[in-house]
């Protein structure tokens, strides 16, 4: 579908609920599923990412009862399969749609697991490195099957994975910042005996380490060191119910395009302001948007508020170091948008990890941006933009990734003149009703 925005926009006024956080939408459904006993989840994401796993856990045995509610969440039971393990008919192909945290999750929970499971996902998908996940868990002996093992070079989906009942701990130091790779690693660690440990360049993002208690499983977390452990073999148990808080991520495109706008004023409750997930928010903040941010007392694994954002006419540039990055490398394109619009250079330093995303981010942001008449360039893994530009009209392509097309969507009401998005759909992924809270805001201003 090719959809179009702007010029310009009414101002974006009133409160919104984005939808639920999709990391951990996938860790709900996934622990839940591993878990002995029912566990009762609310405000999960019904997106197209979110159902893949929600599919995948369902062909492995677990019992998903999950419904659609008013909000357009998915709530209900998940019975896992507990200490019986996951089933898997021989010659089960699981299809992880455009999903790299199934695909990559789901190998850390088949790898302890005696059985062989064919991952497959789509085009983007395939073309995304896997080594990164495959490397640790053959240590720990698992066995990886892949299209092209005879040349040696394809390290992706699909790939048949062969688990082991008789994994080895291992202490891990990944090469790369990767809460997926991390999450793996960890959920293979429960099915060994002994402990298991991950040593990461940089802090990722912690939901695995927060949720696994929940589901009575302790983790061993040193902030210092980047690293977390457990201790296998453990069974994760019901965690009784989880509530899912809204997404940050989502949140970011609504926070950027109240801040561009002239007269906005948007109230978004309910998100996490999970630390690891909040870097947009400093960087915002030290780019002088006037953004309020409202914690409300915590309930849950996971620190929850409200994000209030008025229309801030003057930013100025700031640089974000390679240190911040994993903490907001989804919003990286967004804030790349507001950077045009910035007085100075602003720059994100070590963002290569963003050539591996659903599409290559690093490359298609700069070419985005100058198609909108801005001044972007790349510099091996810095991401740098010259600000205050005034954006044109352009036709741009999502190329199928969900942050590409939301970002494009918000440059139409900074821009001149309207900005067309091929293959819009894409938002599917993790806000499917991004273009219906747009409007509800938009139209909240004229009442
Ligand atoms: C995710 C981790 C990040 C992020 C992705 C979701 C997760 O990827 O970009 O959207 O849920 O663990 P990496 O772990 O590869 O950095």
């Amino acid at each position: 579908m090719i959809a179009s925005f702007g010029p310009g926009s009414n101002p974006l006024c009133g409160e919104v609920h984005v939808p639920g956080d999709k990391s951990l939408s996938h860790r709900a459904v996934l622990f839940s599923a591993m878990a002995e006993g029912v566990t009762r989840v609310a405000g999960v994401l019904n997106s197209a990412d979110v159902r893949s796993t929600i599919r995948a856990v369902t062909s492995l045995g677990a019992h998903v009862m999950l419904e659609s509610q008013p909000d357009g969440s998915l709530a209900g039971t998940i019975e896992g399969w507990g200490e019986r393990g996951p089933q898997a008919d021989s010659g089960l192909t699981i299809d992880c749609g455009n999903s790299g945290t199934t695909a990559r999750l789901l190998m850390g929970v088949l790898a302890g697991w005696p059985m062989t499971v064919t991952l497959t996902g789509d085009e983007s998908l395939s073309k995304r490195p896997m080594r990164r996940v495959i490397r640790p868990l053959e240590q720990m002996g698992a066995t990886f099957e892949m299209n092209c093992a005879a040349c040696g070079v394809n390290w992706t989906l699909p790939l048949a994975i062969r688990g082991s009942d008789a994994l080895e701990p291992i202490a891990y130091e990944s090469p790369v910042a990767s809460a997926q790779v991390k999450s793996a690693i960890l959920l293979a660690g429960l099915r060994a005996h002994g402990r298991t440990k991950v040593v990461e360049p940089k802090q990722s993002r912690d939901h695995t380490e927060l949720l696994l208690p929940v589901f009575g499983v302790d983790v061993e977390v040193e902030r210092d060191t980047c690293s977390a452990a457990v201790e296998g073999p453990a069974t994760l148990h019901s965690a009784g119910e989880i509530v899912v808080p809204r997404d940050p991520s989502s949140a970011a495109f609504l926070t950027v395009a109240a801040l561009v706008v002239a007269g906005s004023h948007v109230t978004l409750p309910g998100v996490s302001l999970n630390e690891t997930r909040t870097g947009f928010l400093r960087v915002l903040d030290r780019m002088g948007a006037r953004i309020e941010v409202v914690p409300w007392p915590q309930t849950g694994a996971e620190r929850v508020g409200e994000i209030v954002v008025r229309h801030t006419p003057v930013l100025a540039a700031t640089t974000v170091c390679a240190g911040e990055v994993p903490f907001l490398i989804d919003e990286v394109p967004i804030l790349a948008l507001v950077a045009t619009q910035a007085h100075g250079e602003t720059r994100f330093e070590g963002v290569g990890e963003l050539r591996v995303k659903e599409s290559d981010r690093l490359a298609a942001i700069v070419d985005g941006l100058t198609a909108l008449g801005a001044v972007a360039s790349a510099e091996d893994d810095t991401l740098i933009v010259v600000g205050p530009s005034r954006l044109r009209s352009a036709s741009l392509d999502s190329l199928g990734d969900h942050r590409l097309a939301m970002t494009w969507a918000v440059a139409g009401f900074v821009a001149d003149g309207a900005v067309t998005v091929q293959d819009f759909d894409a938002v599917s992924v993790s806000y499917p009703d991004f273009a219906r809270d747009i409007a509800l805001l938009q139209a909240e201003a004229g009442t």
